[in-house]
């Protein structure tokens, strides 16, 4: 039986081994970290993360040929194949801060592996790490080697939050990038066999090892870049009168451009494409390559500017001042079906309401509080760092509620604004809310997912992205 260990058992980690273990019944996969709480919650009723259909994944296989551990020196030892799958968050001090990334993590787990192997393994990249990262891993290892044989492959993931569990059971694409040896090939042909499982041979695609490195966080600069474009074009509609609905749909009808990742919002979010951007930034200008930085950062720049347009709409819209205003958040992830908080749009907007003293009572049916408390006061690129490395915080912003419900978070409220296109925001009671608010009631649609039009009837005045007012 091959044994696979995933050291981090976070979003990555967590659901893309319980579907390894369910595609692949005959291979033991235990899934490994230094979270004793996180470890705790994998093992029971209450998972640490919420996804859409991971909970059916895990009863099936948890017991099975799936195992969450915090013995991790154990399980690495033991297992043929070790994923790693630890947060690469971007480097808050030192060389390359606030671009680089922070491979802290990485170089420990790396070390953990060359102490305790007695055997030969396969060790996958699976976090998204800087171009050349093997290399520096290869070196670790090998430097400790023992005798020991590693191949290093990179496996980057493309799973997105929320659709986790569908992203992976039908990936695009699989992307497994080694060495070009006898031995890199012979590894590059393990791991593809268990992906084979379930994965048709044609979208299972194999490279050289910096070729999948960079294609991860190609990939991941260009839907961002995408997001980018329609909300630049956004600006450009509300100043002319333009719907970036109605051009989105037409320039994305062009089979060449697709319609998918097209939505206007408030921003993008989520604790990858900015990190890796910044990343792809940095590796830029370490090659010397200015211009290509220059112009990716650009993507990381509208989305700030996008953010900002919103705070300033609602302040201007709202005479000025949202001074003592109440304001109902309604959505607080960075998207929807999601608890995950990660560099979501709504921290800024917040604290750029909160900077003009507004009152703000939050709603998101998934996210905590504590979290949200957690969020509005700690510092920028703090947020990919696990919570429980995250000091608590023992600082509340005051001005802000966290409560259970949209209509008890609008109740008495100068403006609502819609931050997570959370499918229940659709089919709210807008009749009432109008009525239980200060009037003029405004609504600001941050994700473009209410009929403006019903509302404006009911006696709201609306701002949609990148609509006529
Ligand atoms: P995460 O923070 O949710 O999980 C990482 C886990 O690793 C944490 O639980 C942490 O305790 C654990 N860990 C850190 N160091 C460890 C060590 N030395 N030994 C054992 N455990 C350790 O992060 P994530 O969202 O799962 O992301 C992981 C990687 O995958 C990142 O590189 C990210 O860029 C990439 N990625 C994330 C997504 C996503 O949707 N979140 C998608 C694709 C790729
Ligand atoms: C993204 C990528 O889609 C995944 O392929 C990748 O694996 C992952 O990053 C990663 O590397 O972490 P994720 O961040 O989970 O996945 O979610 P997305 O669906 O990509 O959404 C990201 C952000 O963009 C969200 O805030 C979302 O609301 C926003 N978005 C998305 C828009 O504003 N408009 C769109 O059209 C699409």
């Amino acid at each position: 039986m091959v044994k696979i260990c995933c050291i981090g058992a976070g979003y990555v980690g967590g659901p893309t081994m319980a579907v390894i273990a369910l595609k692949c019944p005959k291979i033991e996969v235990v899934v490994v970290d230094i979270s004793v709480s996180r470890i705790t919650a994998w093992n029971s009723e209450q998972l640490p993360i919420y996804e859409p259909g991971l909970d059916d994944v895990v009863k099936e296989c948890r017991g099975r040929n799936l195992f969450f551990s915090t013995d991790v020196e154990k399980h690495v030892a033991e297992a043929d194949i070790v994923f790693v799958s630890v947060n690469t968050p971007t480097k808050t001090t030192g060389l390359g801060a606030g671009k680089a990334a922070d491979l802290t993590y990485w170089e420990s787990a790396a070390r953990m592996i060359a102490d305790v192997s007695k055997s030969d393994k396969i060790v996958v990249e699976k976090s998204t790490v800087p171009v050349k990262t093997a290399e520096a891993i290869e070196k670790i290892l090998t430097h400790n080697s023992k005798g020991i044989n590693y191949q290093i492959l990179s496996n980057p993931e493309f799973l997105a939050e929320g659709t986790a569990i569908q992203d992976l059971f039908h990936p695009d694409r699989v992307l497994i990038g080694g060495r070009e040896t006898p031995a890199g090939l012979k590894a590059v042909q393990a791991l593809k066999d268990v992906y084979a499982q379930w994965v048709p041979d044609e979208r299972i695609l194999t490279t050289n090892l910096w070729s999948a490195e960079l294609s991860k966080l190609a990939a991941n600069a260009f839907l961002a870049q995408r997001i980018s474009s329609v909300n630049a074009m956004s600006a450009l509609c509300e100043a002319t009168g333009a719907d970036v609905t109605q051009v989105a749909y037409a320039v994305g009808k062009d089979s060449r451009i697709g319609q998918k990742f097209l939505n206007a919002s408030v921003g993008f979010g989520g604790s990858c494409f900015q990190k890796d951007i910044l990343n792809l930034v940095y590796i830029c200008e370490c090659n010397g390559l200015p211009e290509v930085a220059e112009y990716w950062k650009q993507v990381i720049k509208v989305n700030d500017y996008q953010k900002n347009r919103f705070v300033n709409r609602v302040v201007a819209s709202m005479f000025n001042t949202v001074s003592n205003k109440k304001i109902a958040v309604l959505g607080f992830a960075f998207k929807k079906d999601t608890g995950d908080t990660r560099e979501t749009p709504a921290i800024d907007v917040c604290k750029g309401l909160l900077g003009d003293k507004a009152r703000l009572s939050i709603y998101d049916p998934q996210v905590t509080e504590d979290q949200i408390q957690r969020d509005l006061t700690m510092n920028k690129f703090d947020w990919d760092h696990p919570i429980h490395l995250q000091p608590t915080s023992p600082t509340t912003v005051k001005q802000v509620s966290v409560v259970w419900d949209a209509y008890e978070a609008t109740k008495d409220a100068h403006a609502v604004c819609i931050l997570t296109e959370w499918d229940e925001f659709k089919k709210l009671d807008y009749k009432r809310i109008f009525d239980n608010m200060q009037k003029p009631a405004f609504v600001f649609d941050g994700r473009n997912i209410v009929n403006a039009d019903e509302l404006r009837q009911i006696g709201f005045i609306v701002y949609s992205i990148g609509k006529p007012l």
